[in-house]
């Protein structure tokens, strides 16, 4: 029985550099979406590789003195091994070396050739090694520098062999708008439509000034010369399926997605589909092109040292944690920037408080009322109004993928871990089990360990590490089939006895990464470094705490305030808008959200304690300039109070 087939694939890397956030990026969406859909029940191929010819690869050889095979060799292993160090999921590792990749693209050359879409003439333009592009003179910054990179561009005059794009704009133009979705976002697919609307000029496709890349096909009997390493590089996606030599694997073709980053578009939305034409094979589904990652505002380069090195953050924060952040921070599309702040939000909040917090609970509840037993066949009859809620939020899942909108996508799947942990707090299980209505709290506890279900379900190619630890304490293995049961068919879970399980998200509390200085950079050094852990593991480390020095602790200033003034923040149901007293000249505005448990007349003329150097920010148009320190549980919220009246401004420490 032939099922549907999803071909799914990355850029393949330039082997010039080692992998770098960007990259990682790349190829983590790509594996988030190959593992969705084998959960999902398709036959799944995901093709990752290596870029190794052209001009770039050449020059990078020669700086560090290694044959270009030898460098690539290097280069090219690392990717693979830190591929394979982050369990990426790709069926095939493909190198433009490999010896099939380059009799498919000679076959593919051939073809085209045969077919007229070649012809020889002579080049004479500007060429950016770095970015292996032509550029014609107008679109030079001040007639010399690459519109792309910014580096200066060279002057070429060479005999080339030319592929007639031009004859192949109308053809892409229609391709373009009878597939609204080709392109994706769509906003990008405008701009190649206007791209091309603007005409398009006949492509040089081989060079003649240097020889690393793959020769002529020898019935054009033309050794001089070398092609195109986009050409080259692009057939990858077919030579990896076996075309030119052995096609047993294009069953696969057409890919369901090629995904690249915005500033390959035009070589994957206008070249790639044009080679194709030509060559008389089915165009891609879809082209998914995302933004451009910065660091702490600032593009990333080698010379100022802030590239952002993806082993060491996935190593000091956690694969999967690394995985969500990159996905969930930034709509795809859009440029998106890294910084460890923004990352140890997320754990902490998204992850930790809603997600970790959610899993204790249940954990705390089921053991403490029903020796850890969930049994779920009451869910329906006390919870319902909630269990549709989470379906109807499941259910936008696929279509929010589809489209590409991860980020989307995962904002859609906490919707349910909301209504877990809000139903938690309306229906009190504590106050439940008093009132003597146990079948209640068993189905409460029902609907949480479900969502949790779910939710992990769901979450599991994005985190593939961590929720698999979330299904076993629930007494389930995420499969095809328990997708098919809890998500498809919405059913629920049997009955079962939670596991308990380690904390899945410990709180971080400061940087687990130094930045390096911009001298660091002269060794090749990556820009982050693992801040000077204990050699041997202490209690809290083992209970998952991160440990920091005095002097890190010191970098937090607390202070003792008084409240006085506090308000309700209009249409607000958590927030208070408290005005604190910390000993300073005006008082501190400060946004709570502890309206759930304080009244305003309950906090006005009280002592709180404060986190006084926090940076300003803005939570329902108001600014919060601190942060009140407070301890929470299931049975609530309370404030973390000076024993006994502190002057406002007290530090505490
Ligand atoms: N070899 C070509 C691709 C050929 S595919 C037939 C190439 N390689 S690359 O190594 O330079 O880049 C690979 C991918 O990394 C591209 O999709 C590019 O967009 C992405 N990124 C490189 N730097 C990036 C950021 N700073 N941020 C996000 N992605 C970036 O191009």
């Amino acid at each position: 029985m032939s099922c549907e087939k999803a071909y799914i694939t990355t850029p393949i890397y330039y082997v010039n550099d080692i992998a770098h956030i960007g990259h990682a990026y790349t190829t983590i969406i790509a594996d988030t979406l190959a593992r969705y859909s084998r959960m999902t029940g398709l036959d799944t191929f995901f093709l990752t590789g290596t870029d190794e010819h052209g001009q770039k690869i050449e020059e990078a050889a020669k700086a560090r003195g290694k044959s270009p095979q030898e460098y690539a060799d290097e280069i090219s292993k690392k990717f693979k091994d830190l591929w394979d160090e982050f369990d990426i999921s790709y069926d095939k590792f493909i190198r433009t070396t490999d010896e099939n990749h380059m009799k498919g693209v000679q076959k593919a050359f051939l073809t085209m050739y045969n077919n007229g879409d070649i012809y020889k003439d002579t080049y004479k333009g500007h060429y950016c090694i770095s970015c292996e592009t032509f550029f014609p003179e107008i679109q030079l910054v001040d007639g010399e520098f690459c519109p792309e990179c910014g580096k200066p561009t060279s002057v070429v005059e060479e005999e080339s062999y030319f592929f007639k794009l031009s004859a192949y704009e109308d053809k892409l133009i229609e391709w373009y708008k009878d597939n609204p979705d080709c392109i994706l976002p769509r906003s990008k697919r405008n701009e190649v439509i206007r791209f091309v609307e603007g005409g398009l000029q006949d492509l040089s496709i081989t060079r003649t000034s240097f020889d690393w890349g793959v020769k002529l096909p020898k019935e054009i009997n033309d050794p001089d010369h070398v092609m195109y390493v986009w050409l080259d590089a692009l057939m990858n996606y077919v030579t990896a399926l076996g075309y030119g030599t052995d096609e047993a694997l294009m069953d696969y073709w057409p890919a369901r997605i090629h995904l690249i980053g915005k500033d390959i578009l035009r070589f994957h939305a206008i070249y790639w589909p044009a080679f194709l034409m030509s060559l008389g094979l089915p165009l891609p589904k879809h082209i998914g092109a995302h933004g451009w990652w910065t660091r702490d505002g600032e593009k990333m380069s080698k010379s100022k040292g802030n590239v952002v090195n993806p082993k060491e953050v996935a190593d000091a924060y956690g694969l999967d944690n690394f995985r969500y952040f990159m996905l969930r921070e930034v709509p795809f599309g859009g440029d998106g920037d890294f910084s460890q702040k923004a990352l140890i939000d997320r754990i902490n909040s998204d992850l930790g408080n809603d997600l970790g917090n959610l899993l204790n609970r249940l954990i705390g509840m089921s053991s403490k009322y029903f020796d850890g037993n969930v049994d779920s066949s009451e869910v329906e009859k006390y919870y319902k109004e909630e269990l549709d809620e989470v379906h109807a939020s499941l259910d936008k899942l696929p279509g929010l993928l589809h489209e590409m909108q991860i980020h989307r996508y995962l904002e859609e799947l906490w919707r349910p871990l909301t209504v877990a942990n809000k139903a938690i707090d309306k229906y009190q299980p504590w106050t439940l089990m008093k009132e003597g209505k146990e079948t209640e709290a068993m189905a409460l506890n029902g609907l949480i360990a479900n969502i949790l279900a779910k939710v992990s379900v769901m979450l599991d190619p994005v985190m593939p590490h961590t929720c698999p630890k979330i299904a076993n304490a629930l007494g389930f293995e995420i499969t095809q089939e328990s997708w098919e049961k809890l998500i498809a068919q919405k059913a629920l879970l049997d009955t079962f006895t939670i596991q308990k399980t380690d904390p899945l998200f410990p709180r971080i509390e400061a940087p687990l990464l130094e930045e390096a200085k911009p001298e660091d950079t002269k060794a090749e050094q990556p820009a982050t470094k693992k801040v000077q852990a204990p050699k041997e593991k202490s209690s809290a480390q083992s209970e998952g705490v991160a440990l920091i020095g005095i002097d890190q602790f010191f970098q937090t200033s607390l202070k003792v305030g008084t409240v006085v003034e506090a308000q309700e923040v209009p249409k607000s149901k958590k927030l208070l808008l408290l005005q604190v007293d910390l000993g300073e000249e005006q008082p501190r505005q400060i946004v709570a959200g502890i309206k759930e448990w304080y009244s305003a007349e309950d906090m006005l003329g009280t002592q709180v304690c404060v986190v006084a150097n926090l940076k300003p920010a803005k939570l329902m148009g108001y600014k919060s300039e601190g942060m009140l320190l407070a301890a929470k549980d299931e049975d609530g919220l309370c404030m973390i109070r000076p024993e006994k009246p502190k002057k406002p401004g007290t530090p505490i420490g």
